[in-house]
């Protein structure tokens, strides 16, 4: 509707007659105004509007894990359970590097679920692919040791905790069941044979004692979220990689880049201690090698996954693509920092439905952007290529390698805007709008708020919706809506819908999921230092109850959700439970789910919850 030929007033007037055409619409950012954010009350009902009819579940907080009444949560895998035969049991008092490679990691996060076969669109058998995103040493280990004091044993346990798990599932009975030993199981960790591809593949700034070449590399880590592709790969985002690093980088030419990463000589995890490879006095490039797109073919467990530069070098929460009307693939990343920025990526090549090898190559090459937002409710996507504008040898750049490997500092020199951490982007299938996690920013100052970003200390997030003119997502404007300011029910910041319960405020947005009917499932990171427990809730995008946030599940104290995901038919919903118990101790631990077992610390794991009448999620 909106590009940058039609006249600025124009565009307000669509955006505002649009507000008031369209039922409930939640934003009234429009010029930056933070009064009367509060939600517009619908001028029509419709009948065709997605419903949630789940009875919404309470809010609180205790040791164990709750949904709605009327759905089961099943425990599908935890850390620690066996991957392959012959792994002995899982002993949390004599775990060793060797078994951890084939069991199954922390802290999961990410979860894709792959029907199988490939290509079909099976909802009781295929692959799950979960992200391992970090460890907590202070629970994985007797004795609560500091995550930088462990020694080289415990750390090789540590280091086989990270990566990612590929697994078989299968349902029989409602049940669902992990195949051991499948052909398809894989454990992928920091050491896994992955090459470099696109622009910055080769670069002399790549090049380490691991990486001669600068395109042969090992591993991943600090996975956070994710995406599946329409060809049946995994999309997974390097996040918090800063961690696995220390040593004196103060001569190095990256000092800004890692500054800016949140690099620290002292360090906090043990790696460095007994790898040179993490010791940034020693290798000053290797955390180049880190903060990328990683695709992953889990269909073939022979597969050398690929770092794909050309979305850029930054923490990645996650990316989903998608696939526009004239076949280019469009996939958005968030980078996970305070006053970081939102991307989107548009391939050069199209997509061929029945070129899955050819698709396989689409994120290699074409045009990473950053979000610029501007209080009109629109939002320009600016291209960083190199020897436009800005990119050039005069700023630092010597090649669109560079500007992928800096992509920060180019989106510094186009005027991106600083956003509230952007977690989560994703689009929903049903109305093709983009959905933006903004989880939180304790730092914003009052002189530093935006339309998009209207709040200062922003301790409880907001929910951005991104528009796409015609539903061409490769446009290089869009609008955008405030669909939701979170926080606590009364807050007057905020902007519930007039009908949200006491149970149905919720905080910090994290990853995200849709069903097939639109609806937002939205899974939480920090709620509780708001008294309540993370969880799932839900709420419709359009219609009377668009934005009436309902609860639907409770982790157990001290965890935060992830990776909520649906199976295409909506009647099964995967769940990360990540770090239960929090920062408590190994031996005293908040909770000890989910097995409840005086010898068994808590252990992150998968729930799957279905409906007890076997339908559909949320129905
Ligand atoms: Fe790993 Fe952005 O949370
Ligand atoms: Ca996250
Ligand atoms: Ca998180």
């Amino acid at each position: 509707m909106a590009n940058k030929n039609i006249p600025f007033q124009t565009v307000l007037n669509q955006r505002l007659s649009r507000r008031n055409f369209l039922v409930a619409s939640s934003t009234l950012v429009a010029a930056g105004a933070m009064s009367g954010c509060h939600f517009t009350q619908p001028q029509s009902a419709d009948a065709a509007a997605p419903h949630l009819s789940f009875t919404e579940l309470p809010q609180g907080l205790d040791k164990t894990l709750s949904v709605s009444p009327g759905y089961t949560p099943q425990v599908l895998i935890r850390w620690g359970d066996a991957l392959f035969d012959g792994v002995d049991d899982f002993d949390p008092q004599n775990q060793t590097a060797e078994r951890q490679a084939k069991q199954f990691g922390f802290n999961n996060d990410f979860i894709g679920f792959l029907p199988l076969p490939l290509g079909s669109q099976n909802s009781d058998h295929g692959l799950l692919t979960v992200n391992h995103e970090y460890t907590n040493a202070t629970m994985m280990f007797p004795g609560s040791p500091k995550p930088a004091a462990l020694d080289k044993a415990q750390t090789d346990v540590d280091i086989a905790a990270h990566g990612l798990s590929v697994i078989e599932i299968k349902k029989h009975d409602g049940q669902w069941q992990v195949v051991k030993n499948s052909p398809y199981t894989r454990r992928i960790t920091p050491n896994t044979p992955m090459q470099m591809s696109g622009a910055a593949a080769g670069s002399d700034r790549l090049r380490t004692a691991i990486s001669q070449d600068g395109v042969h590399t090992l591993g991943t880590y600090g996975n956070c979220a994710g995406g599946v592709t329409p060809w049946g790969t995994v999309l997974t985002g390097e996040e918090n990689i800063d961690n696995m690093f220390a040593g004196d980088f103060s001569d190095s030419a990256e000092k800004e880049n890692y500054e800016r990463f949140g690099m620290e000589a002292k360090g906090r995890k043990s790696w460095a201690s007994h790898y040179p490879r993490w010791d940034m006095s020693q290798q000053p490039n290797e955390p180049l090698h880190m903060g990328w797109i990683v695709e992953i073919d889990p269909y073939d467990p022979n597969s050398i996954p690929q770092k794909r530069t050309a979305l850029g070098r930054f923490k990645h929460e996650g990316c989903n693509v998608f696939i526009t009307k004239d076949q280019h693939v469009v996939a958005y990343t968030g980078d996970d920092q305070r006053f970081e920025y939102l991307y989107k990526f548009v391939s050069k090549n199209r997509y061929q439905p029945d070129d899955r090898e050819a698709n396989k190559q689409l994120l290699s090459e074409g045009t990473l952007h950053c979000a610029r937002f501007h209080d009109d409710g629109t939002v320009t996507w600016l291209p960083l290529v190199y020897g436009q504008g800005p990119l050039t040898k005069a700023n630092g750049f010597d090649s669109q390698g560079d500007v992928y490997l800096d992509a920060r500092k180019a989106a510094d020199l186009l005027g991106a805007t600083p956003m509230d951490r952007p977690e989560d982007v994703e689009v929903n299938p049903a109305n093709g709008k983009v959905y933006v996690m903004l989880t939180n920013n304790s730092e914003r100052q009052d002189d530093q708020t935006d339309a998009v970003n209207p709040r200062a200390n922003n301790r409880a997030g907001q929910i951005v919706e991104l528009i796409a003119p015609n539903g061409d997502h490769t446009a290089e404007r869009f609008n955008w809506e405030m669909l939701l300011l979170a926080g606590e029910r009364n807050d007057p910041s905020t902007n519930y819908h007039p009908d949200t319960t006491e149970n149905g405020w919720l905080a910090c947005p994290d990853n995200c999921a849709f069903d097939q009917q639109g609806n937002l499932w939205i899974a939480t990171d920090g709620a509780e230092k708001f008294g309540i427990a993370d969880g799932i809730w839900a709420c419709p995008v359009e219609g009377r109850e668009r934005g009436l946030t309902k609860r639907f599940l409770r982790t157990p104290v001290g965890a935060e959700l992830c990776g909520p995901f649906f199976t295409p038919n909506d009647k099964n919903l995967f769940c990360s439970i990540q770090h239960p118990g929090g920062k408590s101790t190994f031996e005293n631990p908040l909770t000890r789910w989910p097995d409840f077992d005086d010898k068994m610390p808590p252990r992150p794991a998968v729930v799957v919850v279905t409906k007890n009448d076997d339908g559909v999620i949320g129905g």
